[in-house]
């Protein structure tokens, strides 16, 4: 155990004791003795923000993460002073506030059980090196404490015994354990006794985190600047906790556009056109559905961004159109770095208004990217993110392309030794004015979002797609996201499973990984088993660097063809599941993919779980990711489940054998469940959707399940022409009963809802729809148990 006079000798410093203390509504100033000077504001009932200054004031409050959307309010909030505490209690939480050293033990209100407890609590040391504070939290690690969250860290899903650092980082094939990555989020989890609570340390400074890595006993987080300034966010369940923390920091600000949710292919580089042309006609060819096609670098002139390279796509505009009439939505690639000629439009605006960022003592911040030397537009001025945006008309409103990649902008920089721009670059840090230190972990949101807004503006009434490398917490709000370049093996699945989990888990589900990996090529069964993951991640995207072999489905023989084939089809059956999945998202917070800890915190099974997640609601999905199986173990939650492929019963709380050969991967679907089903579609909109199918698994007890659907873009959903349904099941010995309960004013195009009856444990011999019994050899159809009803059915008994 280290002492606090240990820590002491090392330069550390600690609050003492409460001098005064201040409430003006919901914001408590507690001060110290040695000016130290706590600041609590109740955001929420379940929801406290602590925030510290050594010198009694604040700097102004300035948050890139947190929303202006945030819920705030609360039920119930009392102070009280006793004789060793201050008490704050609201109607979730009660928060003790020590009087002698600051310390905050934070515990649930109706049980009154600790959940947070400061062991050093907050202190501090003076940097000569950073010019100011390393500013730091130490919490006691409680029994059995288990963490998640943090964004892309490619390590175990629990946390525990780890130690991490948040500093953006281009990491070119990156591997297990690699520390830090692409993203900072420094947003984590704690759930110990059942209970589940998050912190989020907002603060975009380097900053690390120990799970009980260095001290067995010890969670700590610390920064190398700025404020300790964290939110403390109370679940008990961990479904809240993520809730709560994206509410904070915010949900996307539309749904996406539901063909972006189809499959995309990429490469670096697809060119020229021709080349383009041939890979889009295969896939038609094939009959492998497939909704975006992207443009790498290389069709840019000399890698210039906003430019076109006139030997490889002479006419743009025609040819983003002609893909457009094959369905391929065109995607291109869009880097921070602006090249340094005279000649060149951008770059010439970019220097005749300022907006490149500079060094310290006054020039240009100058470093090597793909088109050589370049300046680099600082994304954190409003001035430069308006013009940034500006630059976007060409690309989206005439030549047509619908959707940007953000890349290189960690800012990547390609000159050892940091790979990035020195600590001494200036940034505006919106009206802020700071070093890289601080605005380095925000530099790509802040690309991301003026990318979004460009996107927004030209492209309007449509809804923007973008897709970023590096983000900070809250980018969620702009953008979708990929994990950076990994790299072709059995550890990356691995990895690109964990990864895309662990995002969902920060609040931020729109993710995938590079499929097949970037880096190296994959064998025929790695691509194969990689899609069957990819296909059940929000962003579906097959890329990879091109210098090792080619990466379409077809390359890998007939039998992965047709494995790929099969998958990505499913992946297009299944959009108005996962767009309803999105809407949930939109609407609640929830993520999309459910780690086993998140859909079940109360099993402790569930806690060392790496691999099963839960799509949406109800489809549990478990890779395969070793070399030639034949089918895996995998721990089935509790409750009963369906195997997709075979219908099979089987109740869960236990591990299972699951044959999966190349051609199959384990999925089950959660008993009750009712999921809904496109046809198959070689594109979204290829083909008008006259009927839905509804797969309905019959469960003895109660089930909800949701059909959400609107014009699949646009913004009219937002004044209500959208469709919720919701399904109500209810399973007994002798009877399924489905009541469907339906809001919005949109009309689907669809008017007629296939069931197909899995499970039922009885021979149908009597329907009712809406009361009115209906001859069940009428309506059924294929001779089993599947009948065609009416889309607007209120109710639906299906009796012995
Ligand atoms: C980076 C990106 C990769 C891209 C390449 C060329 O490595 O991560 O996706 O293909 O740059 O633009």
């Amino acid at each position: 155990m280290i002492t606090n006079t240990e820590l002491e000798l090392k330069g550390n410093q600690f609050p003492n004791h409460i001098v005064s203390y201040n409430k003006n509504i919901d914001v408590l100033d507690f001060r110290t003795e040695n000016d130290v000077t706590l600041q609590i504001t109740i955001v929420r009932d379940s929801v406290i923000r602590f925030r510290y200054s050594t010198t009694s004031n604040f700097d102004k409050d300035f948050s890139y993460a947190i929303t202006k959307y945030a819920s705030t309010g609360y039920n119930y909030l009392d102070i009280e002073e006793a004789a060793e505490d201050y008490i704050i209690t609201t109607q979730k939480l009660i928060c003790h506030i020590n009087k002698i050293n600051l310390k905050v033990n934070i515990y649930d209100a109706k049980d009154k059980t600790l959940i947070s407890h400061d062991e050093l609590g907050f202190h501090w040391e003076e940097s000569y090196e950073f010019g100011g504070d390393i500013v730091k939290m130490s919490k006691t690690s409680q029994d059995g404490e288990s963490y998640y969250g943090l964004g892309d860290k490619p390590s175990h899903l629990n946390l525990k015994g780890k130690r991490f650092e948040n500093w953006v980082t281009d990491s070119y094939a990156y591997g297990k354990d690699t520390d830090p990555i692409y993203k900072a989020i420094p947003f984590y989890t704690g759930l110990h006794h059942g209970k589940s609570y998050g912190i989020f340390f907002d603060n975009t400074f380097r900053t690390f985190f120990d799970f009980a890595h260095e001290r067995k006993n010890v969670t700590s987080f610390w920064a190398q600047g700025g404020e300790m300034n964290y939110y403390f966010i109370y679940g008990p369940k961990m479904t809240d906790v993520v809730a709560n923390y994206t509410d904070l920091t915010g949900k996307p600000h539309q749904l996406p556009a539901l063909w972006t949710l189809g499959y995309h292919q990429c490469k670096w580089s697809y060119y020229p056109e021709s080349k383009v042309k041939e890979v889009t006609a295969k896939f038609r060819e094939l009959q492998i559905p497939c909704d975006a096609i992207y443009l790498d670098i290389d069709y840019m002139e000399g890698f210039r961004c906003f430019t076109w390279n006139k030997e490889y796509f002479p006419d743009p505009k025609r040819m983003v159109q002609e893909l457009l009439e094959d369905g391929f939505k065109t995607i291109v690639i869009i880097d921070p770095g602006i090249k340094i000629d005279k000649d060149y439009e951008v770059f010439k605006e970019g220097l005749e208004n300022d907006y490149f960022c500079r060094r310290a003592d006054g020039p240009y911040m100058k470093g090597k990217v793909w088109p050589g030397e370049c300046y680099f537009p600082d994304f954190t001025n409003p001035k430069v993110r308006d013009w940034w945006a500006g630059l976007f008309k060409e690309l989206i409103e005439d030549i047509g392309v619908k959707g940007v990649w953000n890349d290189m902008n960690e800012p990547a920089i390609m000159e050892v030794p940091n790979k990035t721009f020195p600590d001494d670059v200036r940034h505006d840090y919106d009206g802020n004015p700071c070093s890289h230190r601080k605005a380095h972990n925000v530099y790509g949101m802040q690309m991301a979002r003026a990318t979004y807004q460009g996107l927004k503006k030209f492209g309007y009434p449509k809804r923007p797609f973008v897709i970023t490398r590096a983000a900070y917490a809250g980018t969620q709000r702009y953008t979708s996201s990929w994990t950076g370049d990994n790299i072709a093996t059995w550890e990356h699945l691995w990895i690109a499973n964990v990864q895309a989990q662990r995002m969902a888990l920060s609040g931020f589900s729109f993710i995938g990984s590079d499929i097949g990996g970037f880096a190296e090529q994959p064998n025929g069964e790695l691509y194969a088993r990689w899609i069957q993951l990819g296909v059940f991640h929000p962003f579906c995207r097959t890329h990879s660097s091109g210098d090792h072999g080619e990466q379409e489905p077809w390359m890998f023989g007939e039998e992965i063809t047709a494995v790929v084939k099969k998958f990505i089809e499913l992946r297009y059956q299944l959009l108005p599941y996962l767009y309803t999945s999105f809407w949930h998202y939109l609407n609640e917070g929830t993520p999309i993919l459910k780690s086993l800890v998140l859909y079940d915190q109360e099993d402790i099974q569930t806690h060392y779980r790496t691999d099963e997640f839960i799509f949406g609601d109800q489809i549990l999905v478990c890779p395969i990711i070793e070399a030639n199986s034949k089918g895996r173990r995998l721990y089935l939650p509790k409750g009963n489940w369906y195997n997709y492929w075979n219908n099979k019963f089987s109740s869960g709380g236990k591990e299972v054998w699951v044959e999966a050969d190349l051609d199959s991967m384990p999925l089950f679907i959660k008993e009750g469940a009712i999921i809904p089903k496109y046809p198959i579609q070689q594109y979204v909109g290829e083909k008008e959707i006259n009927e839905v199918v509804l797969e309905v698994y019959y469960k003895k007890g109660k089930e909800n399940s949701f059909l959400y659907d609107d014009a699949h873009d646009g913004y009219d959903y937002t004044k209500g022409r959208f469709s919720l349904r919701t399904f109500k099941l209810t399973g007994k010995t002798n009877e399924l009963i489905i009541q469907q309960h339906k809001a919005g004013t949109f009309i689907t195009g669809y008017k007629t809802f296939k069931l197909k009856l899995i499970g039922i444990p009885f021979n149908i011999s009597k329907i009712q729809i809406d009361n009115e019994e209906i001859d069940f050899e009428a309506v059924k159809v294929n001779g089993d148990n599947t009948l065609i009803i009416d889309k607007d059915f209120t109710s639906l008994h299906i009796m012995q």
